[in-house]
């Protein structure tokens, strides 16, 4: 670390995750710093070409990326080049010039980590790579340090954007492959070359590295078997709809006394399962351990400022890591900021309410002319039918927003009411829309 106490870092490769990457260092300074407990702070740019709309603020710009590996004012390398050439060159010069490193590279993990993390152990310093497997996703933090304490014997996932971003709108709106992959492509989910989105191939160089974390072994880039979703037609997806399955691309590790199994492929869900609702560019991952059960990651698996928020929380893990130990609550104690807490009342919520009532004409207008006086607007209302011989139904209706207090105010009032009883049941309805 600089002399000052700041992290400087250099980016290699400015495609959409290290736009993403140099925002979020330029936008969010304050943040950064508080929680990596020093600045964080981009001091050099490796872009092989100029692109003249891109604007990386102080940060001194180099065409050729050695160079920024070169630099003594970079701490940290990140590099986003892609690929297993200029990018291997690129983090062997770093690590041998005492940098640590950060890149999103599957495949340059895969295939050269043994090495990369051995020659970076040797040398004293840090190569992250949470990027690298299921964009936003922190599974690889989740393997490497909240299971440690897990013997893990299965781990299972969707782990290409692209890939079930592709199968979801060809399955859901029945669109045609090229023309979801074109558009797989544009929104920034796609690898530079997408046939490795397509053939499986990034799946497996992801599902490598999740074995490696979860069984201890070391990075085998030739163990999964292979499949990618180019085999399926929309055929397959509609007949396997008609027998109650959705169809996934999915990475599948287990572990036995037998050995190893890595396969990725498309394969048939049944449609009740949480995987099979993971749809468009989510990744999710289902880890069994022997002490926690099962858990389920799920969030956005591709995309800049997804893969970007992977990318940035390594650097902030190395600058804590370089102090020592990173502050328990995430910032230091001293750099805690109390907020105003929002009192309950008012807090809004869509309501779900239930009411029981006498069976009788205008009832039903009473009750919605007191919740309308409070400007509590009804999304549904349901009026059941009296049980046999009864003169009373329940009535069950769900409002819009309404914060706690109005709500209660009006239920006080509904209460009043001469036909309604006093007996009610009000729970807040969460869509998690907002
Ligand atoms: N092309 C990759 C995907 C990017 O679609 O999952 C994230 O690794």
């Amino acid at each position: 670390m600089s002399d000052d106490k700041l992290l400087n870092i250099g980016v290699c490769g400015v495609g959409t995750v290290g736009l993403a990457v140099i925002d979020i260092v330029n936008s969010q300074t304050a943040m950064l710093a508080d929680r990596a407990t020093c600045p964080v702070q981009l001091t050099h740019v490796g872009a092989r070409r100029e692109h003249v709309d891109h604007h990386y603020g102080d940060a001194l710009v180099s065409r050729d990326v050695m160079d920024v590996a070169r630099d003594p004012n970079v701490d940290v390398l990140v590099e986003l080049i892609g690929g297993t050439t200029v990018a291997y060159d690129l983090i062997k010069l770093a690590i041998a010039e005492g940098k640590h490193v950060v890149t999103a590279n599957k495949a340059l993990i895969a295939e050269h980590g043994n090495e990369l993390i051995a020659l970076a152990e040797t040398a004293g310093v840090q190569i992250r790579f949470e990027a690298a497997v299921a964009g936003g996703i922190p599974i690889i933090k989740v393997l490497r340090e909240s299971l440690a304490a897990n013997q893990i014997t299965e781990l299972a996932g969707i782990i290409n954007g692209t890939g079930n971003f592709i199968l979801t709108e060809m399955s859901t709106k029945g669109r045609a492959f090229d023309e979801v992959l074109a558009e797989a492509q544009a929104l920034g989910y796609a690898e530079a070359d997408p046939t490795f989105d397509i053939d499986g191939t990034d799946a497996a160089h992801k599902l490598v590295i999740l074995s490696s974390l979860a069984f201890g072994i070391p990075l085998s880039i030739d163990a999964p078997v292979k499949q990618g979703i180019n085999e399926l037609t929309p055929a397959d997806l509609e007949y396997a709809a008609a027998l109650g399955y959705r169809v996934k691309h999915l990475g599948i590790a287990r572990v036995s006394e037998a050995g190893v199994e890595m396969r990725v492929h498309p394969t048939l869900i049944p449609d009740n399962k949480q995987l099979a609702s993971v749809d468009g560019v989510l990744n999710a991952v289902m880890v069994s351990g022997d002490a926690v059960g099962e858990l389920v990651l799920v969030g956005p698996g591709a995309g800049g400022a997804a893969t970007a928020s992977s990318v940035c929380a390594d650097v902030v893990d190395i600058a804590r890591n370089m102090m020592g130990s990173g502050p328990a609550l995430g910032v230091p104690a001293t750099q805690l900021v109390a907020k105003p807490f929002i009192p309950a009342g008012d807090i809004a919520s869509e309501w779900y309410v239930r009411l029981t009532a006498a069976d009788r004409p205008g009832v039903m207008s009473d009750i919605t002319h007191v919740l309308a006086s409070h400007e509590i607007s009804i999304e549904s209302l349901v009026q059941k039918p009296p049980a046999t011989g009864a003169d009373e139904v329940p009535i069950i209706l769900l409002t819009h927003l309404a914060s706690e207090s109005a709500m209660k105010v009006a239920m006080k009032e509904i209460m009043l009411l001469e036909e309604v009883h006093s007996e009610y049941a009000l729970l807040r309805v969460e869509a998690f829309e907002h």
